[in-house]
């Protein structure tokens, strides 16, 4: 039985009664799904022209900015699905690809439905020439991820149609084209970084397979992938696939409602995780373990953290105070990689820590555990992917659940353009002196 059955069964309402001390006056404001709306603080006002109440709520620490059926999360029991299927059994039974269109449409694809998608998503890997001559602008030396970003955005002038976004057939389009294209970009962008001419897609792999294929395809006529590593990257998308209102979904939604083409804000959800505290954080990790660099380094590193002289990466989550079920998962694929790979020195490094800090009262108090990104980083160098990439990754398989949420954004007759309110704490008026007479 839910709260609000409960509370009917005990006679008692769904309301929230609120006194205002200013005024005496008492209001009484519904609760739904455990959420009043902050506009019905607007009622409580000193006087008929106040504004009326507001809610502060800096980083949206208690604010729901929608109501989504696309992922829930019980962060206190480490709990993530899909559309309500367990992330477990998704990463166990379902390709990426799948779980795209779960995320995306709502229902798990039949099997003519899949081969559909499939070969939409796939029809629309390749680029325009011209998007590789503005990636041959790029510095040698660019961070992949800032060349993602651009070129994501640079998109939109190629399909300038796609700013129709009431229209479902040209959002529907523009899904295939970013599903699609994020693994052609994001493999351009590494070739580019160290020289190498860049590798057309191969539309007969599978999207992973494929995406090795342009990253590390040399003389070969046809790239191989491993299969391990193949369905270790197509897992390791489906864990990134959504995640609710994190940073870049928020971005993603933010720019979006103002009614700009989903490129531009993709473009602009891809620039939110390249953030050290989002998808940077794996890259982050891998840093932090280099510095670390031996055992013998580990207690005082801890210490170091506690005193708040630096962050342990790759722990702690806004929502998560329990370990974070992904992390589960990729710990088990790391096991599989590193048979192919050979195992990667920094494991050592990390297991470590991951057992100090999980008996240390700091993180025991403050509940930080093993978040996505403590061990995908060393999948993914084990996997030759260099740091830069680590970012890159994380987009391609983010893009299903950034454009499933523009989508859901977009269709929700109550959003509007995002606008946040402020408290402002600046001077009164002030008259402006001329520049001669001031000081
Ligand atoms: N190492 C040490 N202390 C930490 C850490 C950490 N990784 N994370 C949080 N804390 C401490 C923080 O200093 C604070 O302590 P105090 O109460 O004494 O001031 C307390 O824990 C609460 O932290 P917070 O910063 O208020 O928590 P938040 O919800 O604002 O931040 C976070 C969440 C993920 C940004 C943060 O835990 C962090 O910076 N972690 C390291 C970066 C990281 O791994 N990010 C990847 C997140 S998962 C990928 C994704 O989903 O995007």
């Amino acid at each position: 039985m839910d709260a609000s059955s409960q509370n009917a069964a005990a006679g008692r309402r769904d309301t929230l009664t609120i006194v205002d001390n200013r005024t005496g006056k008492q209001y009484e404001l519904p609760i739904e799904h455990e959420t009043i709306r902050a506009t019905d603080l607007r009622q409580m006002k000193v006087n008929p022209d106040d504004f009326g109440v507001m809610t502060y709520d800096p980083a949206f620490m208690a604010t729901a900015s929608c109501r989504s059926t696309i992922t829930f999360i019980d962060g206190d029991k480490g709990i993530l699905r899909y559309r309500g299927y367990p992330i477990e059994q998704l990463a166990e039974k379902c390709s990426f690809l799948e779980v795209a269109y779960l995320v995306i449409k709502g229902e798990l694809p039949t099997k003519t439905q899949l081969e559909e998608w499939t070969r939409n998503v796939t029809t629309h890997t390749f680029v325009h020439e011209n998007i590789k001559k503005l990636m041959d602008g790029f510095h040698h030396d660019a961070h992949p991820m800032g060349m993602f970003v651009s070129t994501i955005a640079a998109l939109s002038t190629f399909y300038p149609t796609a700013k129709r976004i009431s229209d479902p057939a040209e959002r529907t389009l523009s899904i295939y084209r970013l599903i699609g294209k994020a693994p052609t970009l994001a493999a351009f962008a590494y070739r580019h970084s160290i020289g190498f001419p860049y590798v057309h897609p191969d539309n007969e792999l599978s999207f992973a397979g494929n995406f090795l294929s342009m990253m590390f395809k040399l003389a070969e006529p046809k790239y191989k992938p491993n299969p391990v590593l193949e369905r270790t990257l197509d897992v390791l998308f489906i864990l990134h696939a959504d995640h609710e209102q994190n940073c870049s979904t928020n971005a993603m939604r933010g720019v979006g409602s103002s009614q700009v083409d989903p490129y531009s804000a993709a473009a602009a959800a891809s620039a939110a995780l390249y953030g050290p505290l989002h998808g940077g954080a794996n890259e982050a990790v891998l840093r932090m373990l280099d510095e670390i660099g031996t055992m013998e380094r580990i207690p005082n590193f801890i210490k170091d953290v506690k005193e708040g002289k630096g962050k342990l990466m790759g722990f702690g989550h806004r929502v998560y105070k329990n370990y974070d079920p992904r992390a589960s998962i990729i710990k088990k694929l790391a096991d599989q990689v590193f048979e192919v790979t050979g195992r990667n020195p920094k494991l050592e490094i990390a297991l470590e820590l991951e057992r100090i800090a999980l008996q240390d009262e700091y993180f025991i108090k403050r509940k930080l555990y093993p978040n996505v990104d403590f061990y995908s980083g060393l999948i993914y160098q084990a996997m030759r992917f260099p740091v830069d990439m680590f970012p890159v990754l994380f987009a391609i398989g983010r893009m299903a659940g950034w454009l499933a949420q523009w989508q859901e954004m977009l269709t929700d007759a109550e959003q509007k353009i995002a606008r946040p309110r402020q408290v402002y704490l600046g001077t009164g008026k002030r008259d402006v002196t001329l520049l001669s007479q001031r000081g």
